[in-house]
C-alpha cells in the first residue's frame, strides 16, 4: 500500500523526522527560511499531512486548497497560524505541543523578567563597550525582584509556572484570566484574582503576559494600558508580539513612562532592523525562543511527528487543539 504523503515545513529534531519517514513517503523543506506561501499552497494540493511551523500561514486558501488533507501537525503551543474554523469545518484535527514546553517557557519568560529589571543585557554591553572605569554606586541601577508585585496576564500552564517560580522570590503575586481559577488552587499557588485589568497594571511592578493570540487579545496592552503602568515596571512578553501594540511599547520605554521591558515576541517576526524599538536601551528582545532547549524542541518535535502519525492512521492526536473536528 503506497505511503500517505506529507510536507514537513522544516528540518526538525532527526529521531521525530526518522520516525516521520519510517511511516510516510515525507517532503522536508531543507531551509532555515520558512517555505514561501506559494510554495506551501502547491504542496497542500497533493499532502495527506502537513507539519508547520508558527511562521507558516495554513490559512483557509491553503486547506481548500488541499482535497487529501487529513491532519496539520503544529510544531508549537500556540496555533494563530492556522484557521482553526475552516481546519474543524473539514473535519481536519489540528494537532500542538502543549504541556512540554510549559517549564522550559516559564524559566525564559523569568530569565527576560530578571534581565530586564536588572540590565543585564544593558551591563554586558556597557562592559564590552569599555564604559566600566570604576565601580560606580549609580551605575546601572535597576529594580528589584524580590518582595515586588507581579501580575500575570492569563493564568494557563505557563502562567502557573510563572507565579511557581514567583513564590521562590517572595513576590507577591495578582492575576487576571477571563477565568478565575478555584479558590483551593489560588491558595496552593499563592496568587490573587484582580477583576479587571487596569486595577492588575496599576498596581504590579512587573507585568507577564501568557495570553493566546485571538481577536480579543489583540493590542490589549495598548497606550491607554501603558499609562495605568507604575513608571518602574517591567513589561515581559512572551505569548505573541499583537498582543501588544508596539508603537505604544515604543513610546512607553523612550519616554521612561516605563522602567522597562523583556520580549520574546514582535509584531513582526522577525522584527524589522529599522524598528524603532531596536534603538532603546531599556528593553530586551529575543528572537522568540522561550522554549528553545535542546531538550524542549526535541520533545516539541516528538508529539509533532506523534500528532501527524496518529492523525494519518485515524487516531485521536495525542495533543489536539480541535477534537471536535473529529465525529
Ligand atoms: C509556541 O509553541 O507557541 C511558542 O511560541 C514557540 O514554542
Amino acid at each position: 500500500m503506497a505511503k500517505p504523503k506529507v510536507f514537513v515545513c522544516r528540518p526538525i529534531a532527526r529521531e521525530a523526522l526518522e520516525k516521520i519517514a519510517s511511516e510516510t513517503e515525507m517532503e522536508l523543506w531543507p531551509e532555515e527560511i520558512p517555505p514561501p506561501a506559494s510554495v506551501i499552497l502547491e504542496k497542500a494540493g497533493t499532502a495527506e499531512g502537513l507539519l508547520s511551523l508558527l511562521t507558516d500561514r495554513i490559512d483557509a486558501t491553503v486547506i481548500k486548497a488541499a482535497p487529501r488533507l487529513r491532519v496539520i501537525s503544529n510544531l508549537a503551543v500556540g496555533f494563530d497560524n492556522i484557521d482553526i474554523k475552516e481546519a474543524t469545518r473539514r473535519h481536519i484535527p489540528v494537532g500542538i505541543t502543549s504541556g512540554v514546553l510549559t517549564d522550559t517557557t516559564a524559566d525564559f519568560a523569568f530569565a527576560l523578567l530578571m534581565a530586564a529589571a536588572r540590565r543585564v543585557v544593558e551591563a554586558d554591553r556597557y562592559t564590552r563597550q569599555g564604559k566600566w572605569k570604576t565601580w560606580g554606586p549609580m551605575v546601572l541601577l535597576g529594580q528589584d525582584i524580590h518582595h515586588a508585585i507581579l501580575g500575570i496576564i492569563g493564568l494557563g500552564r505557563i502562567g502557573k509556572e510563572m507565579a511557581r517560580r514567583a513564590s521562590g522570590f517572595r513576590m507577591k503575586v495578582l492575576y487576571h484570566d477571563a477565568f478565575r481559577c478555584p479558590g483551593e488552587e489560588e491558595r496552593r499557588l499563592g496568587i490573587q484574582y484582580v477583576e479587571n485589568l487596569p486595577q492588575l497594571l496599576s498596581q504590579a511592578d512587573f507585568i507577564s503576559i501568557h495570553v493566546p493570540l485571538t481577536a480579543d487579545t489583540r493590542h490589549l496592552i495598548g497606550e491607554k494600558e501603558f499609562a495605568l503602568m507604575k513608571p518602574t515596571a517591567v513589561l515581559v512578553n512572551t505569548s505573541r508580539g499583537p498582543v501588544v501594540d508596539q508603537q505604544a511599547l515604543y513610546q512607553a520605554l523612550k519616554n521612561h513612562q516605563i522602567f522597562g521591558a523583556g520580549i520574546d515576541v514582535t509584531e513582526t517576526e522577525p522584527i524589522p532592523a529599522d524598528d524603532p524599538l531596536l534603538t532603546l536601551e531599556n528593553i530586551i528582545i529575543a528572537p522568540h525562543i522561550a522554549s528553545a532547549s535542546v531538550p524542549t524542541r526535541t520533545k516539541m518535535a516528538l508529539i509533532a511527528a506523534d500528532n501527524l502519525l496518529a492523525g494519518l492512521r485515524g487516531e485521536m492526536l495525542p495533543n489536539c487543539a480541535n477534537p471536535e473536528a473529529v465525529p
